[in-house]
Order: structure tokens, then C-alpha cells, then sequence
């Protein structure tokens, strides 16, 4: 069993029912946001990259909840050096925690911090929990290797980014689908800045005219996958 709840952009909560994990917390100046970081209570932290609309509350929530934020190697190191508990990781690289298998995949994107510390390489996760695999992609653009990515793991819950400009756009995230091959695609990043416009609707009805699933979440929506 896994719970999936969505909290804006591309900050999503698993729960297995044992352990608690978020991916890419940025509640705190996020509009979309249906909580505030302090009603934040879990056991791991996964980032895919260093920008502010990932990084997040990330080390806050980490140093009140003694969570431990698992994520690349410069990235491990800078939230490191401000005080959190920090597990490093590389792309290609998995890893069994008790909650379940981290394994970090590529992402075509950037990774800098508050202050455009360099971070290393942003990643995309596939996550292995209560029973299932997820695959957040992160910020990036469309990749041939996503193909490797769903053939290597059958992707239960595959999370798109779909809002253009730093990302892939709906029609980009649409073929990506089709790499990845997943039971169900799930939009985000989206609609949070001017700039990433996007209608998730219109992705859940282009996935499903290529013959696969799609769901969008209402922010603050709890989905549970039996
Ligand atoms: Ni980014
Ligand atoms: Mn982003």
C-alpha cells in the first residue's frame, strides 16, 4: 500500500503506513500550496535538484523532523553544511533504505542554490515503496533513455513535469509517456509562476488518447495504491 498526496508543483508525500517521505518541499512562498511547512512531519527528504522551487523547506523540515534528505552528492553536501542530516547519492546509483530503493536517474536540466552555489547534476528518482514503483522526473526535458528507465523498472505512478519554459511542455511530457510506459502519469509543475501555464486536463486527455492512464491531483489531494 502507498499513499501518494500532492502538495503543489513538484513537492509530493509517500506514505506507506511506516514511513513517511517528501519529495522536493517547496510549500513555504509556493502559492499552490494546501499546507505550511511546519504541518510537515516526515522520516526522508528526496531532492532532485538545488533550485528554490525544489530545495525548499527541505532543511528546515529536515532539522525539526530529524529527517535525513537523501539526494546527489553536492546537493547531500550543501544541506550538509547548513545542519541536516544528509544521505549522498549519484545518478545511476540505488540504494535500500528501510522504507524501501532509492535510484537517482538523469535529468537534462541545472542544479544551483540560493546563492548560485554550484550543486552538481540535477536527477530525476525512482522510488520503490509500499509495493510500488514511482518515477519523478524532476525538472528536465524529454529523453530517449527514458525508455531504459521504464524498461529497467515497471513504473507504476510516473510524475511529469508539463508546464514549458524550464521543463517539458504537455506535448513533450505526453511522449515521454510513452517511453516510460507507466500504469499511471501524473502532471506537475505547472501553473505555480506566470511562466509555466499549462492545463493538466489537456495532458490527462492526450495520455489517454495514447491509450494510457492519467490523473490529475487536486492540490492536497491523498490517492492510495493498493
Ligand atoms: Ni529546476
Ligand atoms: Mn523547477
Amino acid at each position: 500500500m502507498l499513499k501518494v498526496t500532492y502538495l503543489g508543483h513538484s513537492c509530493f508525500q509517500l506514505d506507506d503506513g511506516n514511513y513517511k517521505l517528501i519529495i522536493d518541499p517547496f510549500i513555504t512562498g509556493n502559492p499552490q500550496a494546501p499546507v505550511t511547512a511546519k504541518d510537515i512531519d516526515v522520516n526522508y527528504i528526496v531532492l532532485t535538484h538545488g533550485h528554490g522551487d525544489h530545495l525548499g523547506d527541505a532543511i528546515d523540515i529536515a532539522k525539526r523532523c530529524d529527517a535525513t534528505i537523501i539526494t546527489t552528492n553536492e546537493l547531500a553536501n550543501y544541506v550538509a553544511s547548513k545542519g541536516a542530516k544528509a544521505h549522498n547519492m549519484y545518478i545511476g546509483g540505488g540504494y535500500n533504505f528501510p522504507f524501501g530503493r532509492i535510484k537517482f536517474t538523469i535529468a537534462h536540466h541545472g542544479s544551483s542554490g540560493p546563492n548560485n552555489e554550484y550543486l552538481g547534476n540535477p536527477a530525476g528518482v525512482v522510488i520503490t515503496m509500499g509495493g510500488k514503483k514511482v518515477y519523478h522526473a524532476g525538472d528536465t526535458g524529454i529523453f530517449l533513455d527514458m525508455k531504459l528507465i521504464g524498461e529497467m523498472d515497471k513504473i507504476d505512478i510516473y510524475m511529469a513535469p508539463i508546464g514549458d519554459n524550464f521543463t517539458m511542455g504537455i506535448d513533450d511530457a505526453v511522449k515521454s509517456v510513452e517511453f516510460v510506459n507507466p500504469e499511471l502519469s501524473v502532471p506537475m509543475h505547472f501553473n505555480t509562476f506566470p511562466v509555466i501555464p499549462a492545463n493538466p486536463e489537456e495532458f490527462k486527455k492526450k495520455v489517454e488518447a495514447i491509450g494510457k492512464k492519467a490523473m490529475v491531483f487536486p492540490f492536497g489531494h491523498t490517492e492510495t495504491f493498493d
